[in-house]
């Protein structure tokens, strides 16, 4: 499948830097569009809520036709009570590309039809591919086995011909990829595009506390491990952050505090304000997929994505 219209000639790598809770601003996006490929943030990263027109705006004024496309990513899931408010702002913005996750993509998908946008939907299994497909989404991010935030159990190698047997769409592939030459490999494999997080969390632009910019170049890919006890749904987490919140996982040495005293703090919480409740965990546990043991510097997204291209023209030319 080729590229969509709106991204073909305008993309320099066939690569979106994601979306990444509390991490993706503005600066971030504006940077990977520059650079040429699409940038990304969660819309619930403007807090409060009136900061996420503004964020568009100064989106909206720095980029021009001679840069990459950016996309809004939408948290579909009931507890997120913004949606219906932030999806009226990106109408009225007509946001290019909305990426919609944890949820259902439904109805967003004919309002960002309506004005001419493109809806890619985030999945980690065949089940939610299917249904991504009948809701109409034009893209499928297969969020595979060892990605960070909450990633799938399934092997990109399996995942990706799969979902090919039934979905004519844009396929992007999403899970560990750190380099120009994965970006490859995720079209040799049938993907249309690359999809990569943790990687762009070491870079200038990324706002993410500098311990866990360190805390990337540090590990390797068993220092991250799979658990609910974040948030309660499945994710892959820094081990040293996880011990440094007092949050017990079987098989890791005990923590001096325990996590109960932590979970009964965040369920008061999550009582009063879900999404709030959710930024305070991901403030204090660092969420990483398992390419951090690839990264070793911390880059301009400008210089990262200039390395990225020569690899990715270097494995291009391998027969
Ligand atoms: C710190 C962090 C925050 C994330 N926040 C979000 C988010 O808000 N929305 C979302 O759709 N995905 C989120 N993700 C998942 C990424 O968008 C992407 O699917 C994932 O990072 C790809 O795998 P990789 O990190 O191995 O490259 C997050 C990932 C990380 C590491």
């Amino acid at each position: 499948m080729p590229l969509p219209d709106f991204l073909k000639d305008r993309l320099t790598l066939p690569l979106i830097a994601a979306p990444l809770f509390l991490v993706s601003e503005p600066e971030i996006v504006i940077a990977a569009c520059k650079a040429g490929i699409v940038g990304s943030f969660p819309s619930l990263n403007a807090r409060p809520a009136g900061e996420f027109a503004r964020w568009l705006e100064r989106i909206e004024g720095e980029l021009d036709e001679n840069d990459a496309p950016f996309a809004v990513n939408l948290i579909v899931h009931k507890s997120n009570p913004r949606v219906a408010e932030d999806l009226a702002l990106i109408k009225e913005h007509k946001v290019p590309l909305v990426i919609t996750s944890v949820g259902q993509p439904g109805e967003v998908v004919d309002q960002v039809h309506s004005y001419g946008g493109m809806v890619f939907h985030d999945v980690i299994n065949l089940r939610h591919a299917q249904k991504a497909k009948e809701a109409g989404v034009d893209g499928i991010i297969l969020v595979s086995a060892g990605a960070g935030g909450h990633g799938g159990l399934i092997n990109p190698f399996t995942l990706v011909p799969q979902v090919r047997e039934f979905f004519a769409g844009t396929i992007i592939l999403a899970g560990t990829l750190s380099n120009g030459r994965a970006i490859r490999a995720a079209q040799v494999l049938g993907a249309d595009l690359a999809y990569m997080g943790t990687r762009f969390i070491a870079t200038k632009e990324a706002n993410a506390d500098e311990a866990f910019k360190q805390m990337i170049l540090t590990s390797g890919p068993l220092d991250v491990v799979y658990t609910d006890k974040v948030s309660g749904i499945k994710g892959n987490f820094l081990v040293s952050s996880l011990t440094a919140a007092g949050i017990e996982i079987e098989g890791l040495p005990k923590p001096e505090i325990g996590f109960g005293k932590l979970r009964d703090k965040r369920e008061a919480d999550r009582a009063e304000n879900q999404s709030e409740s959710e930024a305070k965990a991901w403030k204090e546990v660092w969420s990483a997929g398992q390419g951090v043991g690839e990264i070793h510097d911390i880059p301009s997204v400008a210089e990262l994505v200039a390395r990225l291209k020569g690899e990715y023209q270097e494995a291009c030319k391998t027969p």
